[in-house]
Parts: C-alpha cells; sequence; structure tokens
C-alpha cells in the first residue's frame, strides 16, 4: 500500500525523473508511471525494456494501443490510458529496467528510465534455541543462550531483534553475531517469560518468530531441543575450533597418564560438547 500511494506522490511531482527505482514482490503488481511535464500532450508512447533483455513491451500509436508483443511480459502488461503500464504478477525474473519514450503533439521527445526490482515475500523464519551455559544449580539461576534465526532460501534480508514487551529496548550490538543471525543473551530468573523475536525483512515485506528462551533452559536434556553442540557444528565453529583445541591438550596431557584413577581426573576435565566435534 505504501508503494502505491509513494509512487502516486511522484508522479504528482512536476519534473520528469530519470532512473526512478521501483520495488516489487513476488506473484503482486507494479506501476509504472509515464510522467511527463504539464503542457506536454502525448500522441505516443513506447515502453520497453532496456536489460536484462531488450524487448518491446507496449505501445501507444494513432490513438490506439498494443501490448501483445513477444516480451517475457507477454500476458502480464497492461497500458493504462493514462499510458502507465501495470506488470502483474510478477515473477523473481522480472527486475530490470525499463523505459518509457513519449512524444507529443509537435514531435518532441522525452524519455524516462525506471529500475525495478522484485523480491520474493520473505518466510516465516525459525528460531533455534543453543544452550551455551546453564548454571550449575537445579534449576539454573543463569543460563547463557545463543538465539538463531534463519529464513528459508531467500537473499536480500537482513535480520533484526527485539524483545519482546520491553520499549525502547536495545541489543547490544556485541550481541549479535553472524550478521546479526546470532543473538547472545543471558538470562537469570528475572527473564523468565522474556520473549525475543527475530525479524526479517526484505524491502517489500517481514516476518517474524518469536521464542522464550528460559524454557530451554530447563528443558536442555529433553529429545529433539536443539544442544550447544549443534551450534558449534553450525554456527560458532571458530570457538567450536578453539574448545576443539583444549580438547586436544588435555587429551595430550592425558597421554603419559597411567593407571585408571588418574585418566578418570583426566577425562573429567573435557565435557562431552567439546569431545564430540573432534569425533
Ligand atoms: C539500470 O539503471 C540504473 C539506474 O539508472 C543504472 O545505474 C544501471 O547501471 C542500469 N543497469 C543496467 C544493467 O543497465
Ligand atoms: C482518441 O480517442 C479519444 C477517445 O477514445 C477521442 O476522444 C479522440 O478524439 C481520439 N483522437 C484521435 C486523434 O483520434
Ligand atoms: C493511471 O491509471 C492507473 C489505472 O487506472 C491508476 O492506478 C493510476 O493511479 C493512474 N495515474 C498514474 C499517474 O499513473
Ligand atoms: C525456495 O523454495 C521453493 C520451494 O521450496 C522454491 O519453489 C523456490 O524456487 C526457492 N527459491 C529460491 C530463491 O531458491
Amino acid at each position: 500500500m505504501a508503494m502505491w500511494s509513494l509512487l502516486l506522490w511522484e508522479a504528482l511531482l512536476p519534473m520528469a525523473v530519470t532512473g526512478t527505482n521501483i520495488q516489487g514482490q513476488v506473484g503482486g503488481s507494479v506501476l509504472l508511471v509515464a510522467k511527463h511535464p504539464q503542457g506536454f500532450q502525448v500522441r505516443d508512447a513506447i515502453w520497453r525494456s532496456l536489460w536484462p533483455s531488450e524487448e518491446l513491451l507496449a505501445t501507444f500509436f494513432q490513438n490506439s494501443s498494443q501490448t501483445l508483443y513477444h516480451s517475457r511480459f507477454l500476458g502480464r502488461a497492461q497500458l493504462h490510458k493514462n499510458l502507465s503500464l501495470e506488470l502483474r504478477p510478477l515473477e523473481s525474473g522480472d527486475s530490470g529496467n525499463f523505459s518509457v519514450l513519449l512524444v507529443d503533439m509537435g514531435g518532441r521527445t522525452q524519455i524516462q528510465t525506471l529500475q525495478l526490482k522484485v523480491y520474493d515475500a520473505v518466510p516465516r523464519p525459525a528460531v533455534q534455541v543453543f544452550i551455551a551455559a546453564a548454571g550449575d544449580s537445579q534449576p539454573p539461576k543463569m543460563c547463557q543462550v545463543f538465539l538463531s534465526c534463519w529464513a528459508p532460501n531467500i537473499s536480500d534480508v537482513t535480520y533484526s531483534w527485539r524483545q519482546e514487551g520491553a520499549i525502547g529496548f536495545d541489543l547490544e550490538p556485541h550481541g549479535l553475531l553472524a550478521n546479526g543471525q546470532v543473538l547472545s543473551v543471558s538470562l537469570g530468573p528475572r527473564d523468565k517469560s522474556v520473549a525475543y523475536s527475530c525479524i526479517v525483512s526484505n524491502p517489500v515485506s517481514w516476518d517474524l518468530a518469536t521464542v522464550t528462551p528460559w524454557e530451554s533452559c530447563h528443558r536442555e536434556a529433553a529429545p529433539g531441543n536443539a544442544s550447544y553442540k549443534d551450534l558449534l557444528l553450525l554456527v560458532v565453529v571458530p570457538i567450536s575450533l578453539l574448545l576443539g583445541l583444549v580438547g586436544l591438550l588435555s587429551a595430550w596431557h592425558c597421554g603419559p597418564c597411567s593407571g585408571k584413577k588418574k585418566k578418570d581426573v583426566c577425562a573429567d576435565e573435557v565435557t562431552p560438547e567439546t569431545e564430540n566435534p573432534l569425533v
């Protein structure tokens, strides 16, 4: 809706503009507006695609319009009476540059170029909760979690986070990892019901998913619940390497150990989480 009103607002500006940027959504429609100065009485109009392929899309000559050209927009282009060209439904390959040539009654010409970018609608993201460190006490007092957000097969998305119910809440930048896809937070018992939302957006759409990470701090052992191990493998590879190195060093330290008792002590120093990525 906002885009339509923006287009209308732009259409009211008196000056002809080149290089207008227009954004559309797959499955939706766009209106490529043919602007002309006041007093410019249009006699002919020619709409073309300039890139990625040069094609004739629509013409208006001698008071009659034509859109049945063999272009990739055949059957999807409609030339309105005011000579604006509507494209619908949009496909993901429709991005490109367009131009319209207008000719007035006196034979004067004017060319406008427009740039169209078509985006997919953003799908609902998936948020996974990884427990980095739950407090030793039962139930845990503190819980360090990583929230990982992912939107399936889509480009041009930005990730952001918000804490639900918090006004003016700012997530510390150092809590954000992997281009904003991962948020690291420390939770205490007071944060039991604090929910975080991951918002994925592109210029034409957005969606979000919300989790209450404290719940996962208690369900760490439950089957199907993502563990720290998964995060090591998937996201924080450098950390896993570092921990792996520590594991290696302690294993090396264990090497010369002899006697069952001493070995057990050494093995205790290596947590299962750091051992597994090495396997
Ligand atoms: C499309 O138009 C934009 C803006 O006018 C321009 O910067 C860009 O180079 C054009 N792209 C191609 C491939 O012609
Ligand atoms: C073009 O068509 C309109 C209505 O469709 C008509 O009023 C006008 O006279 C026509 N002009 C020419 C030049 O044929
Ligand atoms: C042109 O016509 C279309 C379809 O009737 C309309 O949506 C649009 O607002 C009109 N104006 C401009 C400037 O394109
Ligand atoms: C995303 O996945 C859907 C179906 O799973 C597929 O139709 C679509 O082409 C994919 N999009 C991209 C950009 O890979």
